[in-house]
């Protein structure tokens, strides 16, 4: 298939970089000087280009727009200390970007234009990757229904993009989190696995009075007892309860497969923790809080990476933690940073070479 593709490159006349520092990046708010696009039409991906990053032109009656046929992925790309470029686990977005495509009634798109092109992309765009610890290069993969028809069904036609963005850190504190009980994120059925657009624009509101109240994110808890925990915010939530490195199983699909939960959870078997992926409760959070147990709470994902929590809040009950004194999140953070950036062994081939 990678044989196959035809593959446009029209490249910008000039770069962008100059005018911008790669150094104390925000996150996602700069894109490099090219991006990647292709078009689903009769049943087939066709007019697969890279091309100068530029706006698109929509029809007002764009199927995505009123029905939100639209999903995307998160990756990063990394430079080690002799300049090669390495993107970090693209095949398991990949799939996770056609799990979520077949949820939302939309085409999966090849490997060949979703791999290979943002090789070729990230190969264009390589001196956009930033140096300075804790940014990268985020990839964002996306695809929207594109038919201009306000009929609801699912599109005949789509578009798949990927644009690049230097990016510095997601969050920039250890966060403070509130345990919602009133607004939920995903259901069993439901789409909470799927990295669609909507799970993002619905979990607005509730993040917005969360952060009335002086959180940062919610804890979303399940939809008929607000009692087992999902997900925070944007992220995978991981507990470490005495020995154990204990999260919310994906059996229910409320839960994105996070890569970065993957990853971390293979560096904490590493590490000797016990990994229990099972049905979590809040009561059983606090109980473990009371007893000492619960050392540490973190956030992973791949724009947060890994993020501390330094306060949870559940009714009038508060769960302060003590970051500094932290070992765990600190040490699978560096592996994974290490492993990202050429300083530890790839033993898990999670590195690709660009
Ligand atoms: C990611 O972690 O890559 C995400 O997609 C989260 C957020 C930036 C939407």
């Amino acid at each position: 298939m990678i044989a196959t593709m035809e593959l446009t490159i029209n490249k910008a006349e000039q770069s962008k970089l100059k005018d911008i520092s790669l150094e104390n990046l925000p996150f996602g708010k700069y894109f490099t000087d090219h991006m990647l696009e292709a078009d689903y039409e009769n049943g087939e991906w066709k007019n697969v280009e890279i091309k100068p990053y530029q706006p698109l032109l929509l029809s007002p009656s764009l199927a995505a727009l009123h029905y939100g046929q639209a999903i995307f992925e998160g990756i990063k790309a990394y430079k080690n200390a002799d300049g090669e470029v390495f993107i970090f686990r693209p095949y398991d977005n990949y799939q996770r970007f056609n799990v979520s495509a077949e949820r939302m009634q939309m085409p999966s798109v090849p490997e060949d234009i979703f791999i290979e092109g943002m090789k070729q992309l990230v190969a264009l765009d390589k001196a956009w990757i930033p140096n300075q610890a804790d940014h990268s290069l985020y990839i964002r993969p996306f695809m929207f229904s594109s038919d201009e028809l306000i009929g609801v069904r699912p599109s005949d036609t789509y578009k798949f993009l990927n644009i690049l963005s230097p990016t510095g850190p997601y969050y920039n504190a250890p966060m403070r989190i509130y345990v919602e009980e009133q607004y939920v994120r995903a259901v069993p059925g439901g789409i909470g696995y799927a990295k669609a657009a909507g799970n993002y624009g619905a979990a607005m509101y509730a993040t917005a009075q969360a952060k009335k109240r002086g959180y940062d994110q919610v804890l979303w808890t399940d939809a008929f007892e607000h009692k087992y925990v999902q997900e925070i915010g944007t992220m995978n939530v991981i507990f470490i309860i005495g020995d154990k490195a204990v999260t919310p199983d994906l059996g229910a699909g409320t839960i994105l497969a996070g890569v970065t939960r993957n990853s971390a959870l293979t560096l904490l078997q590493e590490a000797g923790f016990t990994i229990e992926e099972r049905s979590l409760s809040i009561d059983e959070i606090i109980d473990a809080f009371k007893s000492g147990l619960l050392h540490e709470v973190f956030g992973t994902g791949t724009a947060a990476t890994i993020s501390y929590i330094k306060e949870l809040r559940y009714k009038d009950f508060v769960m302060n933690f003590d970051t500094d004194k932290w070992q765990t999140a600190p040490t699978i953070k560096k592996w994974l940073t290490d492993i990202r950036e050429g300083r530890r062994e790839d033993k898990y081939g999670w590195m690709v070479k660009v």
